[in-house]
């Protein structure tokens, strides 16, 4: 019997992908279909490998060839994942920042939103999604606490469509996660509350998406390294030697082969302060220098040092984050991080 492509098609309409609910024609799964006298040979994209879904699927597609065109038929299946094939959800994104930090209070929310407001300054497509289960506090800094992201449907499957505010994409962990829950029931829903926050949201296409993390490392920083391809991380620390112990020991934790993420550099936030009546003083109230000794010790760049100003909170607080106030000394520190961020990420691409 002859092989023909559309027969072929027509015999894997009968495939059914069960955690879908359809059969793998209708789903796109099948790629790169190449077929001989006496072969067939093609992909199926997965959303994930070294699940028991991958060898039934394609076990029952091998069958279902062998019974329409005979079992001398070579077949041969390569199963691939939606990210090697560059699809799925996240596949508009082109760079995804994490910001991390050793433990809460350095400022690494500060710094996920302002970062992701001076990336979109510079005339990038940005994205912020807050995934700090321990205290998601980006609704609030950028005035969307208690609003909840609308949704809409492609394909038949609902997705989420993040909240629009400074021109920046956002969506926090918060939304979907009552954080009145003592953390124990927190915990476990985490890592699917951040798979629903980058899988079955509608990112479109984006530049960057900054992710805030919890601090330290934990399940969701497994789940982000292992599932999705992040580009790197940057990690916030304040001078003091015991915040560095703490980020040390994360950045270590981010190198080592089951996060292996990149990291990208390192911010000292409160590095020094800035009276607002004298914008010209700098006063190294923890000591001058720490963030150079800190990055060097690390063996990754200083990316950038954040005053002390009272601004930046009464700014978080109300809603509209500082970098968004353009003469602000602080503003043009993070538009300073960001521009070393851009060629960092350039560099390691090219
Ligand atoms: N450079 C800074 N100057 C003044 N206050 C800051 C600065 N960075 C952070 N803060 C304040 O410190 C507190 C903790 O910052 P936050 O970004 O929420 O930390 P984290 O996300 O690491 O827990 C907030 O009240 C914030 O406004
Ligand atoms: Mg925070």
């Amino acid at each position: 019997m002859s092989l023909s492509k559309s027969k072929i098609i027509e015999t894997l309409r009968g495939v059914i992908y069960f955690a879908k609910g359809d059969n793998i024609i209708d789903l796109g799964m099948l790629d790169e279909l190449e077929v001989s006298e006496s072969s067939i040979i093609f992909r199926l994209i997965f959303p994930k490998l070294g699940e028991p879904a991958v060898n039934i699927v394609s076990n029952a597609a091998t069958k279902a060839l062998h019974e329409a065109f005979g079992s001398d038929i070579e077949i041969k299946i390569t199963p691939i994942t939606e990210k090697e094939k560059g699809r799925g959800p996240l596949a508009g994104v082109r760079n995804i920042i994490a910001i991390a930090s050793g433990k809460g209070g350095v400022g690494k929310s500060t710094v996920a939103a302002n970062l992701a407001i001076a990336l979109s300054r510079t005339g990038s497509m940005v994205g912020l999604v807050d995934a700090d289960i321990y205290g998601p506090s980006i609704p609030m800094m950028f005035g969307v606490e208690g609003q909840s992201p609308a949704m809409t449907e492609r394909e038949g499957k609902p997705f989420i469509v993040p909240i629009e505010k400074f021109g920046i994409k956002l969506l926090s962990i918060g939304f979907f996660v009552d954080t009145d829950k003592p953390l124990v029931w927190r915990g476990p829903m985490a890592t699917s509350a951040l798979n629903q926050l980058l899988s079955d949201a509608d990112w479109g296409v984006l530049d960057y998406l900054v992710i805030d993390l919890p601090p330290g490392t934990g399940d969701i920083q497994l789940t982000l390294a292992q599932s999705y391809s992040v580009t790197g991380a940057v990690v916030v620390t304040t001078p003091q030697k015991v915040a560095f112990a703490d980020v040390k020991r994360a950045a270590t934790m981010f190198r080592q082969d089951k996060l292996k993420i990149p990291l990208l550099g390192l911010i000292e936030n409160m590095a020094y302060f800035i009276p607002d009546d004298m914008p010209d003083k700098k006063y190294y109230i923890f000591g001058k220098g720490h963030g150079e000794i800190f990055a060097d010790s690390l063996q990754i760049p200083l990316l950038g040092q954040i005053p002390i100003v009272e601004k930046i909170t009464t700014s978080g607080d109300t809603g509209s984050p500082i970098a968004l106030d353009e003469d602000s000394p602080i503003a043009k520190a993070f538009m300073e991080v960001a521009i070393r961020v851009k060629n960092i990420i350039k560099e390691n691409k090219s």
